[in-house]
């Protein structure tokens, strides 16, 4: 079965055909990176006005570079939540439009479920039950899949979401928009230890996240030593704040795999791309037993094969939607 995707529910307009949800046949990403980068991060009205016009040529293209047609195709599908409600609805438009000109069913997907998924198309063998750290701009979830449609959120952010906190932090310390890479690159420069921020793990066997004292443990940091007029090291701030961030990620994520009693662990969202968390998480999984999935850094960034995989499951599952489908910009798992 070949599915068409759509995925625009932030600044990536992406379109990809996906075969029995394990197989990329292509997977189109055009990315508004260097447009929002002036601003700092995304303006949601010029994302949307982005997709519009990029998202006709982009289905063009994928459709070119895997040599089909589209009376190739077997379903269209498209995120329609959560993201940005703008850009969201283009992607959802577009696939109604195609859906119902094309006489092809529509399936609406999860963007979440959506980035989880990504792993079924990097690990061919993988089925659930697992675990699932899903690290996002938009979201810290710890996620138990059961099976291809039993999701269940075991613990979550109260504030910022991981790749939210990067993504500021970044910008105070100067290092630029999308704030992830950019501290992965320079933390890798700096010494991890030279300051200690706080490590926030909440209530004891709670698996919810708070990155939000740290992050203003990192910005009284910088006051008080511009207030002192003494030196910052960028790279030593950038260190020390993500090696307090991937700590509680690591720690969360394995107690909660064991106390799930499942041997497998699996990471997903912009923030698994992450190289620091890839290293601990792997020796941390090896120590307790646990085998650990992560997609390549292309999967794990907003991608529409990502949709396309879960929007297989969906349809074999029998949840297709219908032309009524909206963008709803808070959807739940
Ligand atoms: O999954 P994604 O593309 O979009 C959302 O659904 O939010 O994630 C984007 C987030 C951004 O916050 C970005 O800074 C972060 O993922 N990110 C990273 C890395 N690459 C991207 N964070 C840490 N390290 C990275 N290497
Ligand atoms: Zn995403």
């Amino acid at each position: 079965m070949k599915i068409l995707s759509i995925e625009t529910s932030c600044d990536e307009t992406s379109v990809a055909v996906v075969e029995d949800g394990r197989k990329v046949l292509t997977n189109r990403i055009y990315s508004q990176i260097d447009i929002h980068k002036k601003y700092g991060g995304v303006v949601p009205e010029i994302a949307s006005r982005n997709h519009v016009m990029k998202l006709p040529y982009i289905i063009e293209e994928a459709l070119e570079e895997s040599g089909l047609s589209f009376s190739d195709l077997d379903a269209i599908a498209v995120t329609n939540g959560p993201g940005l409600v703008g850009a969201l609805l283009i992607g959802v438009s577009e696939a109604k439009a195609l859906a119902y000109s094309l006489g092809l069913p529509l399936i609406g997907v999860n963007h979440i479920e959506g980035h989880i998924a990504a792993n079924f198309l990097q690990h061919p063998d993988l089925e659930p039950p697992f675990l699932t750290l899903v690290v996002s701009g938009g979201h810290s979830h710890l996620v138990m899949v059961r099976d291809y449609q039993t999701f269940e959120i075991i613990g979550k952010t109260r504030d910022d979401a991981a790749g939210e906190a990067y993504d500021k932090i970044s910008r105070v310390l100067g290092l630029g928009y999308p704030g992830g890479p950019a501290i992965d690159r320079a933390a890798k420069k700096g010494n991890s230890h030279a300051v200690e921020f706080p490590r926030v793990f909440l209530e004891k066997d709670s698996y919810d996240f708070s990155f939000s004292g740290l992050k203003s443990a990192v910005l009284n940091y910088l006051n008080s030593k511009k207030m002192k007029e003494e030196p910052i090291v960028v790279e030593d701030v950038a260190a020390s704040f993500q090696l307090a961030v991937i700590e509680v990620l690591v720690e969360k994520a394995i107690h909660c795999a064991l106390e799930q009693k499942v041997d497998k662990i699996c990471m997903a969202g912009g923030v698994s791309a992450n190289s620091l968390l890839r290293e601990m998480m792997q020796e941390k999984a090896k120590e307790n037993g646990l085998a650990l999935y992560y997609p390549a850094p292309i999967l794990c960034t907003d991608n529409a094969a990502m949709i396309g995989s879960m929007a297989y499951y969906n349809y074999i599952n029998g949840v297709k939607s219908d032309l009524y489908l909206n963008a709803v910009p808070g959807l739940k798992i």
